[in-house]
């Protein structure tokens, strides 16, 4: 298979050719805010079986449909108060609500999994809008990223990754917010199913209530309460400790703030995801440092404790699964 390159800014002419190829049933992988994603037509169930083949997925997992609006977001689900709510407070931006489906959904079963559900995101990536404009249909799309590696913030990872098993990606620079986006189901009242990109706090000051937490135990499962959320996902080569207060012989460093553990000045490498401890910075960081320092070769990364609040809940969550036993 030939693959497209298509650099940074998009022209119209470029969005057309991208979209062009999504009408073909073709893999067109493109920058979010959040990571970048492997886009396919959600209404084309053989495009949807190819892009889990090229992702190498290992069952079914059900995808997150990205629209360019509201309309278009409400001709496929339907929102309910709070639904819309969220909708109008963080939408374009990096939340996913699961809603249920509408009667005459356009996103195939194979993408939805079957569920009478669906995943649906605005994303708010310029390259993201103009593509979605110019396709003018739901485009489902995961990380684009081999099943279980760490998700790819800029074209190059996307490359690494996936070149000679999709058709096009769209180059559109590093990432802004660098993890995926935050998973908020509206089934019935909100629960959380994935931290991420926008931070609880925010959802809940919007809400005016908690998030719930999910009732089954997903953490090793398929099933389709929080699908996808395997313990062991995010994961590098090396092999990830938390919370480290000092640096092994052999070890790489994955640093938080401007205090470094002893042990640092010897460590196999560093890299440090906020020097200055900030957050939203780290999060934006985070999935390169762990490409760079497996490249490196790293036996093992130790990684600093992180604040849990705002972005660190969502790194927190990526990094104890980038730490998991393997399967
Ligand atoms: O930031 C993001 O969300 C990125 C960019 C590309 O938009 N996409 C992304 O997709 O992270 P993916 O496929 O890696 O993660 C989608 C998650 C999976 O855990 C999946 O199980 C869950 O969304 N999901 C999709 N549909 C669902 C549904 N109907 N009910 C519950 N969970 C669902
Ligand atoms: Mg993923």
């Amino acid at each position: 298979m030939m693959l497209d390159l298509i650099t940074k800014r998009l022209t119209a002419a470029d969005a057309d050719k991208a979209a062009r190829a999504l009408r073909g049933g073709g893999l067109v992988a493109f920058p979010t805010e959040t990571v970048y994603g492997l886009g396919a037509d959600a209404s084309n169930a053989e495009a949807v079986a190819r892009l889990y083949a090229a992702k190498g997925r290992p069952s079914f997992n059900p995808l997150i449909a990205h629209v360019a609006d509201l309309d278009a977001a409400r001709t496929i689900a339907r929102f309910d108060a709070a639904a819309l709510r969220l909708a109008e407070a963080f939408w374009p931006g990096p939340l996913t609500l699961v809603l249920p489906k509408q009667a005459d959904c356009s996103v195939c079963d194979l993408a939805t999994a079957g569920l009478d559900s669906v995943a649906i995101r605005i994303p708010s990536h310029p390259v993201a809008q103009a593509l979605l404009r110019a396709f003018d249909g739901p485009v489902v799309a995961p990380s684009a990223n081999r099943s279980g590696h760490v998700s790819p913030t800029t074209a190059a990872h996307v490359a690494s990754d996936l070149d000679g098993r999709i058709d096009v990606i769209v180059d559109g620079g590093p990432v802004m917010v660098g993890v995926e986006s935050t998973i908020v189901s509206c089934l019935g009242a909100p629960v959380l199913l994935r931290p991420g990109g926008l931070p609880r706090e925010a959802i809940e000051r919007v809400l005016d209530q908690a998030l719930g937490t999910p009732t089954t135990n997903n953490s090793d499962d398929h099933a389709p309460v929080a699908p996808g959320m395997l313990a062991s996902h995010y994961a590098p080569r090396a092999l990830v400790r938390l919370n480290a207060t000092e640096v092994k012989p052999g070890e790489a460093l994955l640093a938080f703030g401007p205090e470094l553990p002893p042990g640092a000045e010897t460590a196999a490498a560093v890299h440090n995801l906020s020097p200055r401890g900030d957050l939203t910075e780290a999060a934006a960081h985070l999935f390169g440092a762990l490409r760079a320092l497996d490249d490196r070769g790293a036996r093992g990364i130790a990684v600093m404790p992180i604040p849990f609040h705002g972005l660190g809940e969502a790194i927190n969550d990526r990094l104890r699964r980038a730490a998991a036993p393997r399967p």
